[in-house]
């Protein structure tokens, strides 16, 4: 752990993880070949400054490109969180991460943390070598939403706008301002170092503890694929995985999310192989492919759907419903 500066009246923790916003490319012009997670979290903290009254400490918790994200990384990521927020002067935790997976990431500690306190994740779109970053101001403003008293849950904060976890999604490839909350819109803006506030903070919840508990006794975690419905689908890949099961796989297939379409139909070879799947025991949730919008139940379906979550979200909610639910008897 490398400390800024102590001795402050409120501490914001920064926890380093990769990505872009600590990337490096061999030319300052160079803004997509880069390596990503080659600068430590205390090097990017440099010249940032913190806001009256807060101190900063940054840690390296991994150094990733967010595309090779896992489960250990999670785990470890949240249990430094916890071990954090436990702590009566900290105001609230930052985590610099890569865009790719940074709305995955942000969903799973919702689900497993739901703090009480503000957790801000930040990236950015152009490495800390480029010209002009844009990792240092996101940082910044992140900074000051996780030392906003008022502020609590997981947040991810890009281009002045605060995103809640459940709704934060990547909708663009190149763009700074790279994240969307869908149809829920913004949750803030951070405005010169002031945070205005459109809606609520993702509601903090005691019971996510039965979650953080499971995920750091469980010595593997479920295994959840997602498949896509598109034209011409078939059941071929669901059949595949029911076949590895029935032979004995070291980590079989416990649950498959379907990336459906629009309201969250399914081509039919695919939705007859997903019914064979269930009736085997495996759990089967419909997520709808669509960046907007949510799967309004109908009568009579037989697979379950995700509401709201996107295809990834719907993912890690289901695998930490199985993680929960324990082995099936
Ligand atoms: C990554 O996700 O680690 C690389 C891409 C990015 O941060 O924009």
């Amino acid at each position: 752990m490398d400390p800024i500066s102590v001795n402050r009246e409120r501490r914001v923790i920064v926890l380093g993880t990769g990505g872009t916003i600590a990337g490096r490319a061999s030319a300052a012009s160079d803004n997509i070949g880069y390596t990503a997670g080659e600068v430590g979290v205390a090097d990017l903290l440099q010249g940032i400054g913190a806001p009256p009254g807060i101190g900063l400490e940054a840690e390296q918790v991994s150094q990733v490109d967010s595309k090779d994200m896992g489960f250990a990384i999670w785990r470890t990521l949240a249990q430094r969180c916890a071990h954090w927020l436990a702590e009566p002067d900290v105001a609230g935790i930052v985590i610099t991460h890569g865009t790719d997976t940074l709305e995955e990431t942000a969903f799973f500690l919702q689900s497993v943390l739901a703090p009480s306190k503000p957790v801000v994740l930040t990236c950015a779109m152009r490495p800390a070598s480029a010209l002009a970053p844009d990792g240092p101001q996101n940082v910044r403003d992140a900074i000051v939403v996780a030392a906003t008293p008022q502020a609590c849950g997981v947040v991810a904060v890009c281009a002045g706008t605060v995103h809640g976890a459940l709704e934060v999604r990547k909708v663009h490839t190149y763009r700074l301002d790279a994240f969307d909350s869908g149809d829920a819109g913004p949750l803030a803006y951070v405005e010169e170092g002031a945070v205005r506030q459109l809606r609520c903070w993702p509601a903090a919840d005691p019971a996510a503890r039965t979650v953080f508990d499971r995920i750091a006794d469980a010595a593997t975690w479920p295994r959840v694929e997602i498949l896509a419905s598109h034209a011409e689908a078939r059941g071929t890949l669901v059949d595949a995985l029911l076949e590895e099961r029935r032979r004995g796989a070291v980590e079989p297939v416990q649950g498959i999310v379907l990336a459906a379409t629009g309201n969250g139909t399914l081509h039919h070879a695919l939705e007859a192989a997903a019914l064979r799947a269930q009736a085997e025991g495996v759990a089967v949730v419909r997520a709808t492919r669509c960046a907007e919008g949510r799967i309004l139940p109908r009568p009579g379906q037989s697979l379950r759907d995700a509401g709201t979550l996107s295809p990834v979200k719907a993912r890690i909610a289901l695998m930490l419903e199985l993680l929960v639910a324990g082995p099936a008897a």
